[in-house]
């Protein structure tokens, strides 16, 4: 299971969140790491502090991103909010399987927020790249 590497495809156009989401994969990079090593004894406290973290960014990242979004007249905010709001939810319920001894496997876990953190940027966050630059076209 890859790692993300952060490469222009990801770019959205404004550098400060591109350096959030760059900052967001190394935390993520670190969780797959931690979660993923065969020798780890404590998967599921790991797991825990693992998800919690990203969990923590993504919400200080959310917020930056939804203030610029929000400043730039973003059309689309309200259901962008919703999507960043279902990721939190997900990172609980994750926590919560974790915490109850009903957890999914930690490989499971990594690949789906892998899976969301690539769709949501290629897909979701690069719409307010191509609005920013249709706006800045006038
Ligand atoms: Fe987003």
């Amino acid at each position: 299971m890859p790692i993300i590497e952060w490469t222009e495809e990801f770019s959205i156009g404004n550098p400060t969140l591109d350096d959030q989401h760059k900052k967001w994969f190394s935390i993520y990079n670190k969780a797959h790491d931690r979660m993923m090593d065969p020798d780890e004894k404590n998967f599921i406290s790991t797991g825990i502090d693992s998800l919690k973290e990203m969990k923590a960014y993504g919400e200080y990242h959310f917020s930056t991103e939804e203030e610029t979004m929000a400043a730039a007249g973003f059309p689309e905010l309200e259901k962008h909010k919703l999507m960043h709001r279902a990721f939190s939810r997900d990172i609980d319920g994750m926590i919560q399987g974790l915490e109850s001894g009903n957890h999914v496997l930690n490989s499971e876990v990594i690949k789906r927020i892998e899976n969301w953190l690539r769709h949501h940027i290629l897909k979701e966050d690069l719409k307010f790249k191509t609005f920013s630059e249709q706006k800045g076209r006038g």
